[in-house]
This record gives C-alpha cells, structure tokens and sequence, in this order.
C-alpha cells in the first residue's frame, strides 16, 4: 500500500457546522498525504489488519486550536490575577517579559511550553511572543521542529510603557521585517505573523509600518481589541480623530486588509461588528482570562449571529489554563451568565458551537483545519475516555462532551498534525 496513506478506524466525531456533531461509530477515515479523504463504514473486505490504526474502543475527533496565547507569559500561569488589564501588564506582564532579552532563560521555559502545547492536545496555535527576535525565532525553530502548526509573532510596542520593555520604533519596524524576510517561506507549518501589541502601547508611525509590512509580504495581523472599559477609554483619548477602537487598527491597515485575528473583543461595538464581519476579522474568545482580569464576558451570540468568525484562545497567562477543552467549558458557562444579563435573549453556547469554536472555527484561520471533510488536513487527538465512566451505553456526542468536561490529557493517547504522528517534545 502506498506509504502515504493511513486508515484509522475509531469513533470519528467532529463538527463541519456549528450547529450538529457529525459521528460515524466504529468507522473508517483515510488519509492521504495527511489529509482527509474520506470516512468509510466498512472497508474490512478491503483491507488486511496491518493496514488500519486500530483505535476501535477510542474517539478521534479534530485536534485543538487556540487563537492567541503570550508565550512568554507561560512561566506567570496561576500568579499575579489581583488586578485588572493595565495595572496587570505593569505589575506582572512586562516585567516578566524582560526576561526573555535572557536567550537562556527563554529556552528553558520555551521547551516547557512547547512540551505542555503537545500535552494538552493543541495541534494548532497563534502566539505573542516579546519584542525580543532572538526569543522570537527561538521559539519559531522549536515549534518547526515540533511539527505543531503555529503563528509567531515578535510583538511591536514604543509607547505607554516601562523603557526596559519598550523599542525604538525604526528598530522595531525593522527587525520585524527581518523576522518575516527569514521565516516566511521557511516552514509549511510555523508562519511569522505581525503583532503589534495593542494601540496604546504603539504609535501611529509603528502602526503604519506595520501595516505596510504586513501588506507588502502578505503576512496576518493579530491584535488585542476592546478587552477592558479603561482600555477602551485610553484608546479614545489616545484617538480623538478615530470613529471607534477598530477604526484605528483599520486606518492603518491592519483590521483585515491581510488575514486579522483579534483578541477579546468583550466591548466591542455593534459598528465594529459589522467592520468585521466585512472585513472577515476573527475574534478570538478568551472567557478564562476575561474572568481572571475581571474584564467582563464577550457577547459571543451577537458576534455568531452577524457572522463574524470566531475561535477559541487561554490567553495565557490571564488565563491560568493551556487547554481548549478547559476554555470550551469557561466559554459555555460564560454565555449562561450573558443569556441572564440579556434578558435570556443571547441563547447559551450548546456543546457542539463550543466544539466548532475550539476546532473548525479557529481552525480556518489556518487553512482547511479543524474539521474531517475531505480535502482537510487530518489534524487529531485519540481519545481513550474508558477511565471516565461507563462508554458502552453512551452516544459519542455524550462521551465527547463528559471528555471536555472532566477529562484531561491523560486521556489523549495520541495527537496528529497533517497525518503526521506528533512526539513527545524533549524538555531538557
Ligand atoms: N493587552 C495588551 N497586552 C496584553 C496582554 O499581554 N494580555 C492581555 N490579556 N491583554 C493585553
Ligand atoms: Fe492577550
């Protein structure tokens, strides 16, 4: 048989939609050159034992996708939640993310992330790292060489900030562009993306020059957008001239002229919405860390209902946790608190618009990921929830839903990034 070519049979779930669960019992799915191209109920006439991946007892469902996480801000998980965003950034963030001009001391802990990425079942995952390049492409070679699919981004920042975290703006543009001219073209699954922090902390001069670069090599944008009230504020005061907070990211290009993903979006107008939605601008929903910082809940419904695109992200660190699944949980019981505050009106998030969020939604911002529909790339976790209860009387939507809520990684036997068998990365 030709060696690009895997059958595994299991109990495939996964959501092509938001609005159903997609299962095939003791099924068959092919994958050729790591991806889908088709799932079978019988295939056993076809084919000898040898062939198939036999995982009949487990799930195999979609690998997770988390939208925006502070790499540097790993070491931080759990400490330092007493206050909100911007007293938050001062007190803990940045003088956590000076460490990381220390090559050593990013490589230690950059090893433990990429280890604890591969653990909790994220096969896919957009990054701030600092404004640091040397740190940058430290962990752009350690992912690459993971085969955990990704986006990197060296932040930007020359305002509103400690010197000892800020960058002298020419530098800055600079040494993003040098980033993007290295690792453009260099690996099919780690790509540079262009990350100015959020505005209050770039100028208008570093704004434009990166919306500019972003244009000229084609390269997506993520940001931070609406998150906090005082954020919000600073930005108008920042930005008389500016219709509204997105206004400024798009006056300089950098709301969806390439592909954009912003993070929070809990304040965000019914215009801005609408901005995104034209200009197909991702949010990613971020409802641990929105508790943590007591930022308040993203109205996440409003955002489905206007059809803009939505994934799920930990914002490590004011989120404490690095897995999706825990996010997926947060996020339904944070549009439960919205439907009260709304009257009842924003209808909770069921399990399998929670399920699409964390896989197929944030998925598309890499391409044809998070979903089995032939012609996408098979990225994905073999479940064993045996230990969770009893499987034999359950239908796979109810096992899945009991792994999201109380299963953890040890019940992920494996994980799959385009058909490929992703190891157990070296910590030391
Ligand atoms: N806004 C600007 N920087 C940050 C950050 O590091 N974390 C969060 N949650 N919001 C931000
Ligand atoms: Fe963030």
């Amino acid at each position: 048989m030709d060696d690009n070519i895997k059958i595994f049979k299991g109990n495939i779930i996964f959501t092509p939609t938001k609005d159903a669960f997609k299962c095939h019992n003791n099924a068959y799915i092919v994958v050729e050159n790591g991806k889908v191209s088709g799932i079978y109920d019988n295939l056993e006439d076809k084919l000898s034992k040898e062939q198939i991946i036999d995982c009949s007892q487990m799930l195999i469902v979609p690998g997770f996708v988390d939208l925006h996480f502070h790499a540097p801000q790993f070491a931080n998980r759990g400490l330092g939640l007493d206050k909100e965003l911007l007293p938050w950034l001062e007190t803990y963030t940045f003088p956590e993310e000076k460490k990381y001009e220390d090559i050593h001391y990013a490589e230690k802990i950059y090893k433990r992330l990429v280890h604890e990425i591969w653990k909790v079942g994220t096969t896919r995952i957009v990054f701030f790292s600092s404004i640091h390049s040397e740190s940058t492409e430290l962990l752009f070679d350690l992912f690459d060489k993971a085969k955990i699919g990704a986006y990197i981004g060296k932040v930007n920042m020359d305002r509103n900030a400690p010197d000892y975290i800020l960058e002298d703006t020419e530098k800055s543009l600079k040494e993003t562009e040098n980033f993007i001219l290295k690792y453009k073209d260099k690996s099919d699954l780690v790509k540079p993306i262009v990350t100015p922090r959020f505005v209050p902390s770039c100028t208008p001069e570093l704004l434009e020059g990166l919306g500019e670069l972003a244009l000229k090599y084609n390269i997506p944008v993520q940001s931070h957008l609406s998150e906090n009230t005082h954020e919000v504020a600073w930005v108008k005061e920042l930005h008389p001239e500016s219709l509204n907070y997105a206004d400024v990211y798009s006056k300089y290009k950098l709301f969806g002229q390439t592909k954009t993903v912003m993070a929070h979006c809990v304040y965000t107008t019914d215009e801005e919405i609408e901005l995104m939605a034209k200009n197909h601008v991702y949010a990613a929903h971020c409802p641990h860390s929105n508790y943590n910082l007591s930022s308040g809940i993203m109205p996440v419904r409003k955002f489905l209902n206007a059809n803009v695109s939505v994934g799920l992200a930990t914002d490590v660190s004011g989120c404490h946790e690095t897995s999706i699944a825990k996010v997926m949980v947060s996020a339904i019981q944070a549009s439960k608190i919205k439907w009260l505050e709304t009257n009842r009106e924003d209808i909770a998030l069921n399990t399998s618009e929670i399920f699409y969020l964390g896989t197929k939604g944030g998925g598309s911002f890499f391409g044809k990921v998070g979903s089995f529909e032939p012609g996408y790339d098979f990225d994905a976790l073999i479940i064993d929830d045996s230990n969770l209860g009893n499987i034999e009387n359950l239908t796979l939507e109810e096992r899945l839903q009991r792994f999201i809520y109380i299963g953890d990684d040890r019940n992920i036997v494996d994980r799959y990034v385009k058909g490929t068998k992703i190891k157990e990365p070296e910590v030391f």
